[in-house]
Formats: structure tokens, C-alpha cells, sequence
């Protein structure tokens, strides 16, 4: 299976001023199977912003998209239903015990809100099968609303655990927007809680964005003799320091022993976009570079 990897597009203020549309043709000569979109869709979360990155992901020519939600997205009360209404379709999972949630804004009051969906959190899980592989993907909502600092439900994990138990799947990763394993200035608040859950079902990779940097590691944990592999990739389009770059990772081979990581680099000077691609991981080969 191949992969796609990007994250924190950033429509809105934030957005780069590149050319979308070489973007998505440089995208779109990969032949993906998934592609993973893993938040910050938007900058502010507004609907002309939601409206815009449905545009561009619709883009894409891969009849396997996934998106997860960003705390950049989720900085106001209709976000939920802007993203249902240009991102993603699918059915969220509810907490079946709502008074034992202590996740903040879990719930809006629907005395000071005229939305028409009063719960905040968009978490779902999805099957899809490549040749034969049939793969579950769980898209973890880890944001709160209006706070940049991540936060996941554990009533939520818990009933996302009841529905994992009930289907047949080969293999499994996690896609969420705080990164478990690295530390920036506004992390995963309870990232213990998202570690058990990765153990308890066997995931093995985990994908996420937010900080705009790139990093890939293993964690293992000593006690339980498990282990799984955290994908972390920078920017697609949003503009950063100046000496920071955008990219996307493109994982060929993904499941196999054949595996191969690409980091795709995007340059922008003077409004001149260029792309370097490195080979930066083989399955079975110890030679890293970025
Ligand atoms: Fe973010």
C-alpha cells in the first residue's frame, strides 16, 4: 500500500502563497492509495476557510482521503459543522456515559449556542482494503475548543475500543493532530491515555502534525514489550519562519517489508515553488538521513 502524508494546510490567514493548483499536480503523480490529512485544515475555522480546503483535498485524485481535525479548526462553535459539511461525512463516535466526560467544551450549551450539533469532537473510525489488506484507520479527535493544548476523551476511547472489537481488519494505525511522542509548546495534555489504547489494540503506527516540523521515530515500551512508529510531518501550505520549509511524506510500500519513506521538500522563492524528494528510511536499512 501507498501512502500519503499531509497535514496542517492552514487555509485562511496562515495559508502560503504558493500555487495550490502545482501543489495538488505534484501530489496527484504519486500513486497513493491513502492519502492522510492529519489537521489544521483551516487557520481560524472559519466556513470560507473549511470551504477552501474541501476544494483543494477534492483535488486530490485518490478515492482514499482521510482527514482528522486540528485545534486551528476548532476555534469556534459551528466547526463541527463546517467540517462535516466540506471535509468529512463520517459518523463520530458519541461517549455512551456523557457525565463521566471531563474533556472541556466537550458540549455546548444549547442555551448560548444556535448550532444545530452541540457536541465538539470528532473522532470515527474507518475500514478500507488495498489488495487485499483490509486496514483500520482511527481518527482521534485530540482537540479542545478554542485551546491549542491537546486533550483526549477517555469515555470516547473507550467506546471507540467497544466498536474496534466488533471488526475483522489485517492492520491498523492512528491518525491524530497532537504528536504522543514529542514535546513542543502546546503538547498532548494526557498522552499516557493515548499510549494504553495503542498497546491494548496492537497499532503499530501512529500519524500526526501540528508542530510543522518533521520527526519519525519508534517508541518501545520496556514493561509490555510493545512498540509502534509515530509519523510526524511538517506544513503542506501554511507560511512558517522563514527558514522553514513545507513537505509531505510519501510512504511506499507501507505494511510490507519493501517500505520506503519519501520526504518531499516544497521551496518557495519569489513565488518560485521547487521540490526536492529524499529517500530518508528503508525497511531493513539503518542509513537515515533528512
Ligand atoms: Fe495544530
Amino acid at each position: 500500500m501507498n501512502i500519503l502524508h499531509l497535514s496542517d494546510l492552514h487555509f485562511g490567514t496562515r495559508h502560503w502563497d504558493g500555487n495550490n493548483q502545482i501543489l495538488l499536480d505534484k501530489i496527484n503523480s504519486y500513486p497513493a492509495d491513502l492519502v492522510i490529512n492529519t489537521g489544521d485544515s483551516t487557520t481560524d475555522g472559519l466556513e470560507s476557510e473549511f470551504q477552501d480546503a474541501g476544494a483543494f483535498l477534492k483535488g486530490i485524485t485518490c478515492e482514499n482521503i482521510i482527514s482528522i481535525i486540528g485545534n486551528h479548526d476548532k476555534r469556534n462553535m459551528r466547526t463541527n459543522e463546517y467540517y462535516k459539511k466540506y471535509i468529512d461525512h463520517d459518523e463520530v463516535i458519541l461517549p455512551s456515559r456523557p457525565k463521566l466526560t471531563t474533556k472541556k467544551d466537550l458540549y455546548l450549551k444549547p442555551d448560548i449556542s444556535k448550532t444545530k450539533n452541540y457536541f465538539t469532537d470528532h473522532n470515527y473510525i474507518k475500514l478500507i482494503t488495498v489488495d487485499n489488506m483490509t486496514l483500520l484507520v482511527v481518527c482521534i479527535d485530540s482537540n479542545v475548543l478554542y485551546q491549542d493544548e491537546g486533550f483526549v476523551e477517555e469515555e470516547i476511547l473507550r467506546n471507540i475500543s467497544e466498536q474496534i472489537g466488533r471488526i475483522k481488519y489485517d492492520k491498523s494505525m492512528m491518525l491524530i493532530h497532537h504528536s504522543i511522542l514529542v514535546g513542543d509548546v502546546t503538547p498532548l495534555l494526557n498522552p499516557l491515555t493515548l499510549t494504553t489504547f495503542i498497546r491494548e489494540h496492537k497499532i503499530e503506527d501512529v500519524f500526526c502534525g501540528h508542530t510543522h516540523l518533521f520527526d519519525l521515530r519508534k517508541s518501545t515500551d520496556l514493561c509490555f514489550n510493545s512498540s509502534f512508529t509515530q509519523y510526524m510531518v511538517g506544513s503542506l501550505s501554511s507560511r512558517n519562519r522563514v527558514a522553514d520549509y513545507n513537505m509531505f511524506l510519501y510512504l511506499q510500500g507501507w505494511g510490507t517489508s519493501a517500505l520506503q519513506i519519501h520526504l518531499i521538500k516544497i521551496f518557495l522563492d519569489d513565488d518560485v515553488m521547487s521540490f526536492a524528494e529524499e529517500l530518508i528510511y528503508e525497511e531493513n536499512h539503518c542509513c537515515l538521513t533528512v
